[in-house]
């Protein structure tokens, strides 16, 4: 089978590449409006790309009638964001959290979550989440346009809060504890349950 972006209509190949691109961790991203409204929303289209100076990317597209996300909106008045990570226990009100509120309308309070001040960043982080990233922007870039187009954001990590409870003997954050789910195609998820270790050639990491 051949699929062709050319020769598809946009939202088929889009979910051919989240059916393939996978497992995608997953950004629960904190905000907040000029108003002082939070917003809390999660990204699949995520991940860390640099360690100097440490960068995460995430890609909240285009609503199908074209317009920004509210995160968008949000990062683009108050420069400032927290990715917080979704352990399985969370699994639930992260996914309440997709769903589409009027911009003044805060995810927070609608899902139960608790927020916690931040210290460097406007945005409050998740209470309920084991590791918090405060981050400022770097820069959004736009590709395309229209329905499902990127607005791919670039941001600096600035502190980062870990629950201690995660962390292993090594003083690292522990995989079997932090417990992270990562998203697959259709309305599939996974778990980090099954691990296995593959030692790099040179033996450094
Ligand atoms: C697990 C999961 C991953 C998601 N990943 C993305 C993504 O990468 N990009 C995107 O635009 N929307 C994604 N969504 C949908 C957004 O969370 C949803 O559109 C949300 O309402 C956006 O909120 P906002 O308008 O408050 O920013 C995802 C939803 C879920 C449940």
């Amino acid at each position: 089978m051949i699929v062709d972006p050319s020769k598809l209509p946009i939202r088929d190949t889009y979910r051919f590449m989240i059916s393939v691109i996978t497992p995608r961790p997953i950004a629960w991203v904190s905000t907040v409006s000029p108003r002082g409204v939070t917003n809390l929303a999660p990204f699949s289209f995520f991940n860390g790309v640099a360690a100097n100076p440490p960068t995460v990317v995430f890609s909240p597209v285009n609503r199908r009638d074209g317009s920004k996300k509210d995160t968008v909106l949000n990062i683009e008045q108050t420069p400032e964001f927290v990715v917080n990570v979704v352990s399985f226990d969370q699994a639930a009100p992260m996914n309440a959290c997709s769903e589409e509120l009027p911009y003044e309308v805060s995810e927070f309070e609608k899902c139960g979550l608790t927020p916690l001040p931040s210290e460097k960043v406007k945005p409050p982080r998740v209470k309920e989440a084991k590791v918090q990233i405060e981050c400022v922007l770097h820069q959004i870039v736009h590709i395309g346009e229209g329905p499902l187009a990127a607005n791919l954001v670039i941001g600096r990590i600035v502190l980062m809060h870990v629950d201690e409870s995660i962390l292993g003997e090594d003083g690292l954050p522990d995989p079997r504890k932090l417990d992270t789910i990562g998203r697959m195609g259709g309305e599939f998820y996974s778990r980090t349950t099954e691990l296995f270790e593959l030692p790099r050639p040179g033996g450094k990491r």
